[in-house]
C-alpha cells in the first residue's frame, strides 16, 4: 500500500553544470537541479536570484548547461557549494578547464562531455527566485561519447540527483525502447 506525505519532490532530478561568464569575462559554473526541457526546443531553470550565475545570465542573456557525470562528480558538487561572488577562482580550484562556445557567449567545461547551448527568451522574477526560459540553440559532445555519429549515453557516465538521501546516482542502462517496448500491449 502507498503510503501519503504532507509534501513531495519530483524525482529524478538532473544534475546540471550552468556555464557563464561575467563582465569581465570570468567563466562560473553552478549545480542546478531545478531544470528541465519544455517542449521541443527550450529549458526552463529555476535559479535563486543571489547567483553569481543569475547575475551573469541577466547580462548576457546566454549560457550552457552540461550534463554531470559520475566520474566529474566531486567538481561537479563543488560548483554547487561555493559561490563565485565568494571564489574567483572557482573552476580552476575543482580542476575545471572551460573552452568558448562558439555558438553563444558561455563557457563549455572541457571536462564534461555533453552540453547544450542557450539562448534566454524570457526571464520571470518570483521573491528570490529566477525562473529563465530558453531556447537551446546547439549541442556539442566528446568524440569519447559518440558511437556512428551520434550522442551515445551509455558512454557519457551520466547522473541524476536523489532528493531523498540527497546524494547523486548513476544513470543505469537502457531497460527498453521507447515508444516500441509498449507495443506488446496494442491490438
Ligand atoms: C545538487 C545541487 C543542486 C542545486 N540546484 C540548484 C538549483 O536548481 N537552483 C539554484 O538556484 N541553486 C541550486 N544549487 C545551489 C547552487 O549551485 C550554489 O548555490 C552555487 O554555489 C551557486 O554558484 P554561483 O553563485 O557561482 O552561481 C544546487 C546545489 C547542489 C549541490
Amino acid at each position: 500500500m502507498k503510503q501519503s506525505f504532507e509534501k513531495g519532490f519530483f524525482a529524478p532530478l538532473p544534475v546540471l553544470i550552468i556555464g557563464t561568464y561575467d563582465a569581465n569575462g570570468t567563466p562560473d559554473a553552478m549545480n542546478a537541479a531545478w531544470g528541465g526541457q519544455i517542449g521541443m526546443t527550450q529549458i526552463s531553470v529555476s535559479l535563486s536570484s543571489k547567483h553569481k550565475t543569475t547575475e551573469n545570465i541577466k547580462l548576457n542573456k546566454e549560457f550552457t548547461v552540461s550534463f554531470a557525470t559520475a566520474d566529474q562528480i566531486a567538481a561537479c558538487d563543488y560548483v554547487g557549494i561555493v559561490s563565485g561572488n565568494d571564489v574567483e577562482n572557482k573552476l580552476e580550484k575543482c580542476g575545471f578547464t572551460v573552452t568558448k562556445s562558439d555558438k553563444v557567449n558561455a563557457p563549455l567545461i572541457d571536462q564534461l562531455p555533453v552540453a547544450v547551448e542557450c539562448k534566454v527568451i524570457e526571464i520571470q522574477e518570483e521573491f528570490n527566485e529566477t525562473r529563465v526560459v530558453a531556447e537551446v540553440v546547439g549541442l556539442k559532445a566528446d568524440e569519447s561519447v559518440m558511437t556512428d555519429g551520434k550522442v551515445d549515453y551509455s558512454k557519457a557516465g551520466l547522473v541524476i540527483y536523489d532528493t531523498v538521501t540527497k546524494c547523486y546516482r548513476a544513470v543505469g542502462g537502457s531497460v527498453g525502447a521507447a515508444r516500441s517496448i509498449g507495443k506488446q500491449f496494442a491490438d
